[in-house]
């Protein structure tokens, strides 16, 4: 098991490649939070807003264990300036006491820093280190660039 550990949801796979990304230059293991819901699609999309902005939480259906980690990296996507519900209904359920904690969200306009600061709110305590990330591309030597200059940050 390794130090650290990259703890994620994904909608549409954006997020998932920021945290596969990542866990590779933190030499880190990689987690995904998944849900029962259905946000696929039209009415996923609407669905998910609600949720999200509502504070709901979600049923999951992956929920990963940190036990042992000495640092979690959670990655979001922003959701009507919020974490997703089941990013939410996560982090209510877990015990970070003991652990550093940073976080990521992406997103496609703005929102990402409201989103970061009400993780903060969830878990009672600040972040470590945080990354808000516009519309991050898999081929854009920037990303890349944001990446390496985040882990440097993420504590070990
Ligand atoms: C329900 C919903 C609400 C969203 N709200 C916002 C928002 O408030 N601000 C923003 O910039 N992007 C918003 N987005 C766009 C996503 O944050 C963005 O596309 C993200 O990178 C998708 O990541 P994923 O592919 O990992 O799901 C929203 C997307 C969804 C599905």
């Amino acid at each position: 098991m390794r130090d650290i550990l990259v703890v994620y949801y994904s909608r549409t796979g954006i997020t998932r490649m920021v945290a596969q990304r990542l866990a590779a230059l933190l030499d880190a293991d990689v987690a995904e939070i998944t849900e029962k819901k259905d946000r696929s699609g039209a009415m996923g999309y609407i669905g998910a807003g609600k949720d999200a902005v509502l504070k709901r939480d979600a049923e999951l259906v992956s929920c990963p264990e940190i036990a042992g980690r000495k640092v979690v990296v959670i990655g979001m996507p922003v959701w009507g300036f919020n974490p997703p519900s089941a990013v939410r209904t996560w982090l209510k359920r877990t015990t970070f006491s003991g652990c550093k904690v940073c976080a990521f969200a992406t997103m496609d306009g703005s929102g990402a820093d409201r989103t970061l600061a009400k993780v903060a709110e969830v878990i009672g305590s600040p972040l470590a280190a945080t990354l808000p990330l516009l519309k991050p591309k898999g081929d854009d030597p920037a990303l890349e660039a944001k990446l390496k200059e985040f882990a440097r940050q993420v504590p070990r």
